[in-house]
């Protein structure tokens, strides 16, 4: 999509949030963990992409939101965000509930709408084999997320 470039994190190789593995007064951390915070801190904007676990974000998307909260530079803070999910009957809409709650206390900024919760079992379904998503309405509806998302860490930056 023109002007917006998507990283996508590894969050698998962060060790357990403990402030006992922390340095420095506070602010010295796990490589894993320092090179995590600096991919955080350098992105002008978040899309959250994660399952539901038990109707809450996964324990290791909030691990990774812990260990990019520590330390006297805030990681998270200030920018914009958008979630997108796949999950059962309500397509992960109550996990994203909770992920908006914990970004609350990071000055994580969500857009509003558009939201897209993907029913990942419907049938036909929307997503093939590799997990690719294929359905032509559904993939419209990502698009506009992302604009959502683009415009508005855009206004961010004009500190509009
Ligand atoms: C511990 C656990 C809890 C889960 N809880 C939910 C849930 O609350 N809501 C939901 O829609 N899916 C839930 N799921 C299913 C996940 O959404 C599903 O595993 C995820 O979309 C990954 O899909 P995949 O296994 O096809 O890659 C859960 C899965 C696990 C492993």
């Amino acid at each position: 999509m023109p002007g917006l470039q998507i990283d996508h994190v590894d969050i698998s190789d962060l060790p357990m949030a403990n402030p006992d593995l922390e340095t420095d007064n506070g602010d010295g951390f796990p490589p894993e963990v320092e090179s995590f915070r600096d991919r955080v801190l350098a992105a002008d904007c978040f899309l959250f992409a994660s399952p539901e676990y038990n109707y809450s974000v996964t324990g290791s998307l909030k691990n990774a939101l812990d260990w990019a909260s520590r330390g006297s530079v805030k990681c998270w803070a200030d920018k914009a965000a958008a979630i997108v999910c796949a999950g059962g009957d309500f397509g992960g809409g109550r996990g994203s509930l909770h992920l908006r709650q914990i970004g609350i206390y990071l000055d994580i900024h969500f857009i509003d709408k558009p939201e897209l919760h993907v029913r990942a079992f419907d049938d036909p379904p929307k997503f093939d084999a590799d997990g690719n998503l294929t359905d032509a309405k559904t993939r419209e509806r990502l698009k506009k997320v992302l604009l959502s998302l683009q415009a508005f860490a855009l206004r961010l930056q004009r500190n509009e």
